[in-house]
């Protein structure tokens, strides 16, 4: 039995604390803190663990074995190191922190002290997602052209420490890079500033993977609706899923290449069948966090690593750049950069 705790049950920390608490048999919810004492003791009157204002009282009384950190994201770095000093494997929230410097500080001392370090990339846990990529690697639909994800919400007013790109299309950032599993050769971003003057409140992006796949984000809080979406388009035709309602779909090319033709030259595209997929709905985070205390159980490598959240995070902060200095990010005549 895994002792687990969560530090920060605010919005996100909370949910950890009650998904814990339903893993019966294998972790334990031994402890929560939070700053805000009130929030704390309402969360370990939901859950039946102890509660604490002070995260360095908690370790102390009920020596955690793992940590779900869910603090605000400008404080990811400086209480993450902390835990990690002390010996606690550790799953961050998404993004890993503010900084690259941050990130690679949070890896360093994971590696030194030899613990888990894992990220909260919770869409890789997502089953649409999962069933996504798996209907992707058996070529359902051939060889691919283009991927594009939204993920558009009303404003968040909480967050105060980071822009829509950082909060937000991490999340698409790191979706991307698992489906195509590959690296990108060059992108471009535009920022939205509607709301904040001083963080962005939308991107719009786009890149190039080294196979020559177009990626395409789409991603703001300035939308008075909540759309997650991703759409995979290749030869043989497309595949949509939605996050939210986990449904997943396939349109057929009807003039698709044939199976026999291994360049998939598209030689046209016509509407064919629609087939909706039926999906084993589960709760990303139930999976994420199982997979978590499977990885600190059995010391194998994270699902979602700190260096994959660093190469997330690096790729959303140069996004921004490419914005601010309005110029393609180009990975290929620049390798230095990659
Ligand atoms: N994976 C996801 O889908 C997802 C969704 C939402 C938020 N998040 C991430 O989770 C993190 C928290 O976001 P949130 O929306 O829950 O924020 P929030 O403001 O609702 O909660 C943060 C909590 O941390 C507490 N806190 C602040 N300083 C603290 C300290 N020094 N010690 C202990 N507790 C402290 C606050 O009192 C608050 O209760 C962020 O990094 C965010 O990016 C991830």
């Amino acid at each position: 039995m895994l002792k687990a705790a969560v530090v920060g049950v605010g919005s996100m920390g909370r949910n950890h604390a009650r998904v814990y608490r339903e893993m019966e048999g294998s972790v334990e919810l031994v402890g929560v803190a939070d700053a805000n004492a009130g929030e704390a003791a309402k969360v370990g009157a939901r859950t039946g663990a102890a509660h604490f204002s002070n995260y360095h009282e908690m370790i102390d009384k009920v020596k955690p074995d793992l940590i779900s950190l869910a603090v605000p994201t400008a404080l990811h770095a400086q209480i993450g190191l902390e835990l990690i000093e002390r010996g606690i494997n550790l799953l961050i929230e998404k993004p890993i922190a503010t900084t690259l410097e941050e990130g690679e500080a949070l890896i360093e001392a994971a590696r030194k002290a030899g613990v888990v370090l894992q990220v909260g990339h919770i869409e890789r846990f997502n089953p649409v997602v999962m069933e996504m990529k798996r209907r992707l690697l058996d070529g359902m639909a051939g060889r691919i052209y283009k991927v594009q994800t939204q993920r558009l919400s009303p404003y968040p007013g909480r967050i105060q420490d980071a822009g829509a790109v950082t909060d937000l299309a991490t999340h698409d950032i790191d979706l991307l890079r698992n489906l195509m599993n590959d690296q990108i050769s060059r992108l471009y971003g535009e920022i939205l500033h509607t709301i904040n003057r001083d963080r962005e409140d939308g991107l719009n992006g786009i890149l190039r993977f080294r196979s020559g796949i177009i990626g395409v984000l789409d991603v703001n809080w300035i939308t008075p609706a909540k759309v997650r979406r991703i759409t995979i388009t290749g030869a043989r035709g497309m595949l949509r899923c939605d996050l939210l309602s986990q449904e997943l779909y396939f349109y057929e090319n009807e003039t698709a290449p044939s199976q026999w033709d291994t360049l998939s030259v598209l030689r046209g595209v016509s509407e064919g069948n629609v087939i909706g997929f039926r999906i084993n709905r589960h709760e990303p985070l139930a999976a994420e966090l199982a997979d978590f205390a499977e990885t600190v159980r059995t010391g194998r490598k994270p699902t979602v690593s700190g260096e994959d959240g660093l190469e997330t995070l690096r790729i959303a902060r140069e996004f921004i750049l490419s914005a601010e200095q309005r110029r393609v990010i180009d990975y290929e005549r620049q390798p230095e950069l990659a």
